[in-house]
């Protein structure tokens, strides 16, 4: 319905996101763009990126680069994979299978939401990937034991468990648009759609899109818009260690834990057998004013010890933020609204576009640094002002 017009004239994440912000109603722009509070860890993510200096060097014979590397004992085209998203479909139709047919045609591994618009099954049929499953931690326990089984079933091959939402974020411009799924239709919103009609459009012929994987989580909800209004009731803030060991010990694959920024929490990780930690403010969507993961990463990389894989997300929009990330000792890093603001500018195409950008960015940046292969990446490449 929508042209893909100017997609694959974008020339970075940012180009993608002014695209994105172009096709949605503001209210559903700000939803995906935005973060909690005074939103200065959303700002401040970037900017912890942008402080780090790169020192390269040269006279190396970079005329072949390999960006694969190895995530969770398997290969991955990139040092890279997609972060969870929640509710890709209420910005465009198809969003989710989008993103995860581009990661599998890029080689590198997708990360389904708990509250994803489409279903583990719907993703596993229609991309042919590398699969995870990210739970977020629900009250009903019998459903969360439910939503595991059914990963299982599908061949996720890892889950990943989000710690930090035992609460939602305070999400201010969500309260000021009035944005809240299902929509409760007001005359500001009309004043939005107004000047979008193709996004109204395709919300009329598709249907307001729907929780997939909740669906059923209330046995007495009638429809699915009151199913999507109660997944904020739904998490269950008591989640602790002790419970984190009993879901370690009874599930049999590999099991990630993001939404770490402390050492010691992370040292309690690895010695409890987690087999990744993501260092992760959930790009500042959860406490505004925590750390940026790229600053607390170097923490959590020296307590872990090797016991276990580090990755990083938050704030990662360039090539050379990855290249940054890995100095540092991540093995990969995660992107979030990168490949949604792709799939809403040209789902499929846009989503493939933002790993291109991402690919061309690492490579190049890689070259310049005078390193061939991931594993060269090492802290050396940062520069440290020792005046
Ligand atoms: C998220 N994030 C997220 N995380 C998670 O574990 N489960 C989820 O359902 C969601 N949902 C979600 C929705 C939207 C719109 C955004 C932007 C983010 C957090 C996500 O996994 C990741 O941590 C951040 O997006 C990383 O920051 P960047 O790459 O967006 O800066």
């Amino acid at each position: 319905m929508w042209k893909q017009r100017g997609v694959s004239n974008a020339c970075s994440i940012g180009e993608l996101r002014l695209l994105a912000k172009r096709k949605l109603p503001p209210g559903i722009f700000d939803f995906f763009d935005g973060a909690a509070e005074d939103e200065v860890s959303l700002e401040e993510n970037i900017q912890a990126f942008r402080r780090l200096r790169l020192l390269p060097r040269p006279l190396v014979d970079v005329s072949s680069v390999d960006l694969s590397t190895t995530i969770l004992g398997a290969r991955s085209e990139l040092p890279i994979a997609i972060a969870p998203t929640g509710g890709p479909g209420f910005g465009r139709h198809g969003s989710d299978g989008a993103i995860a047919r581009a990661a599998a045609e890029a080689g590198i591994p997708y990360t389904l939401s708990t509250s994803a618009t489409a279903s583990i099954e719907r993703i596993a049929r229609e991309a042919p990937g590398r699969l995870w499953f990210q739970a977020y931690i629900l009250r009903n326990r019998e459903f969360l034991n439910g939503l595991l089984a059914r990963a299982l079933a599908a061949d996720y091959e890892a889950l990943m468990i989000t710690v930090d939402l035992p609460v939602g974020g305070k999400r201010e411009r969500d309260a000021r648009n009035r944005m809240s799924f299902p929509f409760r239709f007001s005359a500001r919103h009309l004043r939005d759609f107004a000047f979008h009609p193709r996004w109204l459009l395709a919300m009329a012929r598709h249907g307001m899109p729907v929780i997939e994987n909740l669906i059923g989580l209330e046995t007495q909800a009638t429809s699915a818009s009151r199913i999507a209004s109660s997944v904020g009731r739904s998490y269950d803030p008591s989640f602790d260690w002790d419970r984190l060991k009993e879901m370690r010990d009874n599930w049999p694959r590999r099991m990630i834990v993001k939404g770490i920024l402390h050492p010691d929490d992370a040292d309690c990780l690895a010695a409890m057998g987690i087999d990744a930690i993501v260092v992760s403010n959930h790009g500042g969507r959860q406490l505004d004013g925590s750390v940026a993961p790229i600053d607390a990463l170097p923490g959590v990389v020296a307590s872990v010890a090797g016991r276990a894989e580090v990755w990083m997300d938050s704030g990662v929009r360039r090539g050379s933020d990855v290249v940054k990330a890995c100095a540092l000792g991540a093995s990969a890093v995660l992107i979030g609204r990168a490949t949604l603001f792709g799939a809403f500018a040209g789902l499929e195409e846009g989503a493939s576009r933002a790993i291109t950008i991402f690919a061309d960015e690492l490579e190049r940046t890689m070259q310049l640094c005078g390193v061939r292969t991931v594993g060269e990446i090492g802290s050396g490449l940062i520069f440290r002002d020792s005046r």
